[in-house]
Formats: structure tokens, C-alpha cells, sequence
């Protein structure tokens, strides 16, 4: 049997089997599942990420002078370890477990079960245009991973997600899978497992992960002349009445920038306060202003999930903005008063919490609009599926 990772689980479904002779209940449907083996099955040459990405950043960075560059060998690789539950210590989870295709790589859950069923403590986010991201803003929706490079290894070693001892203890496991020694070999001239090679790989993929093709997109030439009469006072309310496109700024709807919006008075995550001491309690629940691309298919919103419907959203920025000592600016009423902190104005606690007053109507204008960010290609399209078939032994 050459699968050696699967040796123990190979024992555990004989064990299985014995018990659910005695007692059914007791056994576990996802031991006896591997007694079948998955296998990635990949085109002969590979999938071309690169060009997707160009026509990406040209329509979500125009202005950008910074080349991106995708290595599709590597991203290749990316992909089978994206999709492998190898990468947990108990073979059940991989990252598409909390990042699926069809939810613009987010999770519908509000919580995501973790690889024992432990849960996350925050909403998953979506993948989607990372190659935006700069490393300045950080990772996560509280900036704590420095890089994309370090952020993909976090989930890995993460006891909740997916519970590796250590990533030494990984490279020993993919060293031994005889499919991963090709794609090393293909991305990187030799099939060398290494923890670094692990990083990058799965970096080139999800950087990969593009969203350019929704219905705002294909009236970028024409003016938004695309759009419905409804869709298109969203988008004036959007851009040019309320405040929301001065954080979720048009090209991928976010600031690389974390803020305030005031869900709370008091929040339970304090957000980048929980790690950045520098700040201090300036810090206290600032969070990064998440793309709205595909927005109506990542439900539950913020990053504690706490509403299902775009609509409780809108009513949320409508009437229910609190006034947290860190609220942003831009959310407060600051008609009469005078903010003569230019540097840092979002911390400057006048005004208070903005009351938009909107109409039924204007409220409908918003949602519909932003199902306009919904890039249906995206989540077909094989270059970014599941690359596993299930082989019977
Ligand atoms: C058990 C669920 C779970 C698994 C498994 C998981 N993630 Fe995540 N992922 C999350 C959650 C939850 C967040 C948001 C956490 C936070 O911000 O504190 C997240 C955030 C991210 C982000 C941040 C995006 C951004 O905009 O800053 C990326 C990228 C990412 N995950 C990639 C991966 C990769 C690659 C893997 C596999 C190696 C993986 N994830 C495995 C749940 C998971
Ligand atoms: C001051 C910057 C700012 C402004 C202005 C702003 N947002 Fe946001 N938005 C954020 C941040 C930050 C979050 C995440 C907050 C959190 O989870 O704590 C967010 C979250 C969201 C989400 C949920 C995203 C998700 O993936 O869960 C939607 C939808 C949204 N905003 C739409 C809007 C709309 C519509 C407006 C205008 C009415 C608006 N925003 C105005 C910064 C802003």
C-alpha cells in the first residue's frame, strides 16, 4: 500500500468496521470514507492563472503601476494543497473546508468547525483579488499576519482549524504522498517538501482567486448603462450620497484599511486591539474594510457573522450605528462641529453616530446594487474547483 499517511486510518476503519459490527452507532462515518483514496486530477498543462490575473488587476487597479506575477506551476500546486485534507492533522480538513467555491470562498456558517469540531472564533472571509492586497494592511480581519506567506501557514498549525503540531511535521507527511512529488518537481525543479515551498505555492493560488467578471464590471465602458434603474440609484447612494464608497472604494470595494463602523459600544473582539498594543485602546474594535465583491453570496455578515440578510446590513448603516469611542468619521454626524485632527480624524470621538434616514426604496437601491458585485464565473470555473476525485480501492 503506498499511501503511508493513510496506514493509521487504514486501522482505524478495520476497527471501525469491528465496532459497527457490535454497535453501529458508534462509528464514524468520515473514518470509514477513507477507506477510498482521493487523488487530485489535473490538466495536462496547466491552467493559465496568470492571464486571469492581468485582466483582473486591470479591472480592479487600473491606476497601479505594480506588476503581479502568477507562476502557474506553483499555483497548480496550490490548488491540490488547498483542497487537501492532508493538511490537517486528522485528514478531514482542508481550507476550501471553510473557503468554498461557491460561496466566493467564504463559508456560510457563522462560525467554521475546525478539524475535531472546535469553531473559529470569527466569520471566515472570502478569497477574492488578494493580488490587491498589499502586505502594508496585513492579513485577517484584524491585520495580524505581516504577510500572505505567513497568513496560508497560520490555519495549518492553528488548534481550532487544522491542528498540525508544526508545519515540520507536515513537510515530513506531503514528502511521503506520492502525487505531491510531481508537482514539486513541476513547480520547482526538485521534489523537495518544504515548509517555505508550502507557503508560496498556496500564496500564487489564492492571490490567483480573481473577481472581475459581475454585471458592474461589464458596464465599466458604458457608464453603468447596464445596470437597472434600481441599480443605479444604489450606486449613486453608494458613491456619491452616503459614505459607503469612501471605505469600500470603487475597484475592489475596501480601503486596505481597518475601522470602526460602530456595530457595538462595547465589542466582545476587540479587533486589532487584540494584538496591536502600539495603539492601544485606539485600537479597540477596528477591523479591515472587507471587499464587497460577491458580496450576496457570503452571508453572515461582519466578522462575528452577526447578520444573515444584506438588508439587516443596510438597516444596521441606516439607524444602528453606535457610538463607540473609536467610530470612524465618516459614520458621524459631524455636520456643526470641527475635527482639526487632519492626521488621524477617525479617532477624534465628535459627532455623533450617523442617522441616514433612508426610504424603503433607497434601502432596496443598496442591496440591489450590491448584488451587481456577484461574479458568477467564478464560481464555476475549474481552474479554482476541486481538483480531488475519490478512487475506490
Ligand atoms: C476551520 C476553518 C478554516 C480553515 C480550515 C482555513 N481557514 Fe482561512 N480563514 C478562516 C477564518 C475564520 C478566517 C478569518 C479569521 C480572522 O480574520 O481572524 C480566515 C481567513 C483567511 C484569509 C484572510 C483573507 C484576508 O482577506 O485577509 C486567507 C487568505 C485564508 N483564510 C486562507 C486560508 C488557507 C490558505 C487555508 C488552508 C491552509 C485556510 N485559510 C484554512 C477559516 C479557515
Ligand atoms: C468607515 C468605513 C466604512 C464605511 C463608511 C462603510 N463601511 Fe461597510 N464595512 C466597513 C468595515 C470595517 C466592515 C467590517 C466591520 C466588522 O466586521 O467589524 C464593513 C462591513 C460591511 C459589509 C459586510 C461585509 C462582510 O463581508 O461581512 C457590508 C455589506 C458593508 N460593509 C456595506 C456598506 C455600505 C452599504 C455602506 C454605506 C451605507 C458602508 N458599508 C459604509 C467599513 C465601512
Amino acid at each position: 500500500m503506498p499511501y503511508t499517511h493513510l496506514r493509521p486510518f487504514a486501522f482505524l476503519t478495520c476497527a471501525c468496521l469491528l465496532a459497527s459490527a457490535l454497535l453501529l452507532e458508534s462509528c464514524d462515518k468520515n473514518e470509514l470514507k477513507n477507506a477510498s483514496v482521493r487523488k487530485p486530477v489535473l490538466p495536462a498543462s496547466a491552467y493559465d492563472y496568470d492571464s486571469d490575473v492581468q485582466h483582473a488587476k486591470a479591472v480592479v487597479q487600473p491606476f497601479s503601476h505594480d506588476s503581479i506575477e502568477i507562476n502557474n506551476d506553483l499555483a497548480t500546486l496550490g490548488r491540490v494543497l488547498f483542497y487537501d485534507p492532508a493538511l490537517s492533522l486528522n485528514n478531514r480538513t482542508s481550507c476550501a473546508s471553510c473557503h468554498k467555491q461557491s460561496r466566493a470562498f467564504a463559508d456560510p456558517a457563522q462560525f467554521s468547525e475546525g478539524f475535531v469540531n472546535g469553531e473559529t472564533k470569527r466569520n471566515s472571509l472570502g478569497i477574492q483579488n488578494l493580488f490587491s492586497r498589499s502586505d502594508a494592511s496585513g492579513f485577517f480581519w484584524d491585520g495580524r499576519a505581516e504577510t500572505l506567506e505567513k497568513q496560508v501557514l497560520m490555519p495549518i498549525r492553528d488548534h481550532v482549524e487544522m491542528g498540525m503540531r508544526s508545519t515540520d511535521e507536515l513537510v515530513v507527511k506531503l514528502q511521503a504522498m506520492d502525487y505531491y512529488q510531481p508537482l514539486f518537481e513541476n513547480a520547482y525543479g526538485s521534489d523537495k517538501v518544504t515548509e517555505s515551498r508550502i507557503a508560496e505555492a498556496l500564496t500564487h493560488f489564492v492571490k490567483a482567486i480573481p473577481s472581475y467578471r459581475s454585471k458592474y464590471d461589464q458596464g465599466r465602458d458604458t457608464e453603468r448603462s447596464n445596470l437597472s434603474v434600481q441599480e443605479r440609484r444604489g450606486f449613486e447612494l453608494f458613491f456619491r450620497e452616503l459614505p459607503c464608497g469612501s471605505c469600500h472604494l470603487d475597484g475592489n470595494f475596501e480601503n486596505y484599511a481597518h475601522t470602526s463602523i460602530g456595530l457595538d459600544v462595547e465589542y466582545a473582539d476587540k479587533g486589532r486591539g487584540e494584538w496591536d498594543l502600539g495603539l492601544g485602546t485606539m485600537a479597540y474594535g477596528l477591523f479591515l474594510t472587507p471587499t464587497l465583491r460577491n458580496i450576496a453570496l457570503t452571508a453572515p455578515y461582519m466578522h462575528d457573522g452577526r447578520f444573515q440578510t444584506l438588508e439587516e446590513v443596510i438597516e444596521f448603516y441606516n439607524s444602528g450605528i453606535q457610538p463607540h469611542p473609536n467610530l470612524d468619521y465618516r459614520l458621524r454626524d459631524l455636520s456643526g462641529t470641527f475635527t482639526d485632527d487632519l492626521i488621524n480624524p477617525g479617532t477624534q470621538g465628535s459627532g455623533a453616530p450617523l442617522r441616514m434616514n433612508l426610504t424603503e426604496n433607497d434601502k432596496q437601491a443598496l442591496v440591489a446594487f450590491l448584488k451587481t458585485l456577484t461574479d458568477q464565473e467564478l464560481l464555476s470555473d475549474p481552474k479554482y474547483s476541486d481538483p480531488f476525485v475519490t478512487i475506490e480501492e
